[in-house]
């Protein structure tokens, strides 16, 4: 495979979690936590592949709407793996987390920023987690921003670009986004990086997230690759 077929930036969406769990008669949660290793996994074999950054769709503005027990076991999840992406972000992993993160609790938050912070110098790979994440959410926000400066007469709306909009995304520090990995057999973006996704390739498979394997990861990015020397020619 050549480097030029390598995506720079997959986005992961970590479908299948419930089904996985209730197939073997175990709470949702159970797997969850079976998501959350596969999680760890995947950043690692993305980066033996020479992926330069992934982001993965964690929990979504619509993900309050379920029970407060799995939303509770979510957020456990995530304090405990805090510990594990603060040590990740000592291997020269940049960590960026996407969405509002002030509807998490005051602890998750702060760790969260300081990993934001310490880690923005690290070059050797990203790792976007998309938590309180919406994509409509996100261009609304840069509408705000960008609306507030016309206001303050900063800018002149006549003057509004994409590409101005697109700094004010989660990801205008990240590579375009190439590939985007939908497991579990559902074929939709969810509101998940849909501005950043308007290029992108998409790869829908039948694993559920929790069975995903470096193999999985290695049949979507060959289908990538397959798919870019098509369309790449004249
Ligand atoms: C979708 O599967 C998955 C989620 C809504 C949560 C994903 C979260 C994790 C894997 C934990 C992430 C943790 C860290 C530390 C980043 P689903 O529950 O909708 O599955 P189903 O469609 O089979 O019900």
């Amino acid at each position: 495979m050549g480097d030029t077929l390598i995506p720079q930036h997959i986005g992961f969406i970590m479908d299948g979690n419930g089904r996985w769990a209730k197939k073997r008669l175990m709470p949702r949660n159970f797997g969850h936590n079976q998501g959350a290793a596969v999680f760890k996994k995947t950043i690692n074999w993305c980066r033996e592949l020479g992926v330069k950054c992934a982001t993965f769709y964690a929990f979504s503005t619509e993900n309050w709407k379920r029970p407060p027990d799995e939303v509770k076991g979510i957020m456990d999840l995530l304090r405990r793996y805090i510990k594990d992406i603060r040590e990740s972000a000592k291997e020269d992993i940049r960590i960026i987390i996407l969405g509002d993160i002030s509807a998490f609790d005051e602890d998750i938050r702060v760790e969260l920023t300081d990993i934001m912070e310490t880690s923005k110098d690290n070059t050797g790979f990203i790792v976007g987690i998309a938590l309180n994440y919406g994509g409509r959410a996100e261009i609304c926000r840069a509408a705000k921003i960008l609306s507030e400066r016309c206001v303050s007469g900063e800018i002149s709306s006549a003057d509004i670009t994409e590409d101005m909009l697109e700094q004010l995304l989660y990801t205008a520090e990240m590579p375009p986004l190439d590939l985007v990995i939908r497991p579990s057999g559902e074929q939709r973006l969810s509101n998940f990086l849909i501005w950043q996704a308007a290029y992108a390739e998409f790869v829908f498979m039948d694993v559920l997230w929790p069975d995903f394997t470096k193999k999985d990861l290695e049949y979507a990015i060959n289908e990538y690759a397959g798919r870019s020397r098509r369309f790449g020619g004249i």
